[in-house]
């Protein structure tokens, strides 16, 4: 593979050298892309571009159109370039398309809605909100077949009562909107983000879900508030905030067991590091390699008798009154350890066993093979009382307690939670459980569950109260998308973000929250590459093509769909591209989803991207002309005119122009940035 894309690098290379170069050094005007070589105009015409003002592209369409010639190619036209009323479709839709999908739509990764709830991959509903409102009209209705935690349900409902921010976003693009009642139809596989997509559409009065949220934590607290009380650094009487443990090192040469914390961490800067001098021996040990201790013990919840990871409590950091403080763990924090101990564990504790699959790791996983292995003994307790609590409140406001305490167990209430080193800060950072892995850190932090679940009850109330009252319908359906209980050309529109192939394995994830639910996703069909689950890239191929011909069977022939998708990995892209074409599916333009903070698994994977690809699909014209487009006038349109964006953003357009194009993705993002660096050709 490498070597053909590096010669078709070089080509397009030779092609668009001097007009890149140009873009670059701003001798061309941004608002018009250079002129193409003869054998490309065709095709540039087909892209939708941020520097190719909308009324342009509608005056170009008769000078643009595609020509056929001997033994050349016939770049596919999207309506853009088709006559207007060809197909039926206004000129009023196609320019707001042209609106939509000529500039990056931001999707922020803040605000309560989305606070309320983390999820792997999940996008900003106010985003999507704005692609709902220019694509239906009131009493329409939209369905999204990868549902989530229901971003494109609570969007729906937005619709109803839009933010600030999503007029501001409507003006700035110049789209022409009916806001009002729209409804959806949500299918998820998993049984959490069906719990959270039904609570954020339909949730109950904030007032009512907030005067049950505070008695439930009252209730928790008057059995078991002694858990987090201690005494300050004075010795007064104090609140725990959290504490910080450390997992426990075996020297190799001696066996003699040492804190991590007290082998890695430098105080003056603070500083990890990443081998030290066994203090018992001298010997050196290196982390990544030394042995964490484990003992035999049995599991409370579940009565296995199993090797479990031993952890010492390093430092207490606490409050007095409005004073916060630490001090290092002493002799009262121990036996407070004891006396929890003696509690029995409360009846609605998960007792499961962890289903381990693709994030297994066997360093930092051992010793850890049930839920329970995942908390310190405290806060599994504090959870059991808050989820007792639960089911003394109202039927109508059990969801939304289970959600609150769910979202603060999710982020905050495992041993995923965690202390960093940044640089330039004085002191050991705080964070919460990365998304998207199951990580367990050296140093992991226990927190008060008690004041978390309080404070995250007020951004709930605040997200509730965004949604909570409208006649926009939302329904929500726990099922796998390979079949659909909707009828044939039933929906205006679809928005959905497939899982990105092996990105995220959502059921091993979601497990954490769903064994507190009771009830786990069932994964075959789960739609993802997983060799735990043995699913390669057709497994997942074939689950892709079933879900995507549901989608061409219920949508309108007048409908549209929005997919956003990214993958570093061109066999993924085969798949999108395969189930769209089998679905009858047509790429009608293409953008990309700017990520202004994206996710930890997206900076770090290999050729990880913040920038999702976008594609707006319509139900195929039935325009039987072949057409043929090859992967260099591809590479070669895409850096004519997006040749100034940076590399990830870059690739995003590339594989959406050969998706638009129905050719294959030839190029790994990896391989792509290797060969096109910090916007200049290798
Ligand atoms: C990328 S996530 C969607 C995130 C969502 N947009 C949000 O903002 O929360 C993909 C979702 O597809 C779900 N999924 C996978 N296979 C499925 C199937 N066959 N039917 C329905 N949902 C499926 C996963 O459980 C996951 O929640």
């Amino acid at each position: 593979m490498l070597p053909d894309a590096m010669s078709v690098w070089r080509e397009v290379h030779s092609l668009t050298r001097a007009g890149c170069r140009a873009l670059r050094r701003g001798s061309v005007a941004p608002a018009k892309p250079p002129r193409a070589e003869s054998a490309m105009e065709p095709m540039m015409s087909n892209y939708n571009s941020e520097i190719r003002p909308a009324r342009d592209v509608a005056r170009s369409v008769e000078r643009d159109a595609p020509q056929s010639r001997e033994g050349g190619y016939v770049a596919k036209p999207s309506l853009t370039d088709r006559p207007a009323g060809d197909d039926g479709m206004p000129r009023s839709d196609q320019e707001t398309w042209d609106a939509l999908y000529s500039s990056p739509v931001e999707s922020r990764r803040s605000g309560a809605l989305y606070n309320a709830f983390s999820y792997p991959t999940k996008i900003d509903p106010e985003a999507i909100a704005v692609f709902v409102a220019a694509h239906t009209s009131p009493g329409d209705t939209v369905l999204d077949v990868f549902a989530g935690s229901g971003t494109t349900g609570i969007a729906v409902r937005l619709c109803e009562r839009p933010t600030a921010r999503m007029l501001g976003e409507v003006e700035r693009l110049g789209l022409d909107v009916q806001w009002g009642p729209r409804h959806a139809e949500l299918y998820e596989i998993s049984v959490l983000g069906a719990l959270l997509a039904n609570t954020m559409c339909s949730p109950p009065p904030p007032e009512d879900f907030e005067r049950a949220a505070n008695e439930i934590v009252d209730a928790a607290q008057r059995e078991f508030g002694w858990m987090y009380e201690t005494r300050d650094d004075a010795g007064d009487p104090g609140r725990m905030r959290h504490i910080v443990w450390s997992e426990v090192l075996t020297c190799p040469t001696c066996g003699d067991e040492s804190a991590y914390w007290d082998l890695a961490l430098e105080w003056d800067p603070v500083a990890l590091r990443n081998d030290a001098p066994c203090p018992h021996c001298g010997e050196g040990i290196v982390f990544a390699d030394a042995a964490r201790a484990c003992r035999p013990a049995v599991g409370e919840s579940n009565g296995d008798v199993g090797l479990r990871r031993v952890r010492r409590p390093m430092r207490v950091y606490g409050a007095t009154g409005k004073r916060q403080w630490s001090r290092p763990v002493g002799t009262a924090d121990l036996d407070l350890l004891a006396r929890i101990a003696e509690v029995a564990l409360p009846a609605s504790v998960p007792d499961r066993q962890i289903r381990w699959g693709d994030l297994h790791r066997s360093g930092y996983h051992l010793g850890i093979n049930w839920i329970e292995d995942l908390y310190t003994r405290r806060n599994f307790i504090a959870f059991g009382a808050l989820w007792e609590a639960i089911e003394e409140q109202p039927a109508e406001l059990r969801d939304a307690l289970r959600l609150l305490v769910l979202s603060y167990n999710a982020s905050h209430g495992t041993l995923m939670t965690r202390v960093v080193v940044k640089s330039g800060m004085a002191g050991l950072v705080l964070t919460g459980a990365q998304s998207g892995v199951l990580y367990i850190s050296g140093l992991p932090v226990e927190k008060n569950v008690f004041q978390g679940v309080r404070r995250k009850t007020r951004t709930l109330c605040e997200a509730f109260a965004l949604t909570a009252c409208g006649s926009a319908r939302v329904n929500v359906h726990c099922a796998s998308s390979t079949r659909l209980d909707l009828a044939d050309a039933s929906i205006d529109y679809v928005f959905t973000d497939p899982p990105f192939g092996d990105f995220i394995p959502y059921s091993e994830i979601n497990q954490i929250n769903e064994s507190w639910l009771g009830r786990v996703t069932e994964p075959d069909e789960e739609a993802i590459v997983s060799k735990a689950q043995g699913k390669d890239v057709a497994a997942y191929g074939a689950l892709m093509k079933s879900v995507f011909a549901e989608v061409g069977r219920v949508l309108k022939p007048t409908g549209a769909a929005t997919v956003v998708f990214h993958s570093s990995k061109p066999q993924v892209w085969s798949v999108l591209g395969d189930a769209l074409t089998n679905a009858d599916l047509e790429v009608q333009r293409t953008s990309v989803l700017d990520k202004r903070q994206p996710s930890f698994k997206q900076v770090v994977s290999e050729g990880g991207t913040r920038h999702d690809a976008v594609f707006l699909l319509t139900p195929a014209s039935g325009d039987a002309r072949k057409y043929e487009t090859d992967h260099a006038e591809v590479l070669a349109d895409v850096h004519a005119r997006f040749g100034h964006e940076d590399d990830q953003r870059l690739y995003s357009r590339y594989v959406a122009g050969c998706l638009q194009q129905g050719i294959e993705v030839a190029m790994s993002a990896p391989e792509f940035y290797r060969l096109h660096v910090g916007g200049a050709y290798r």
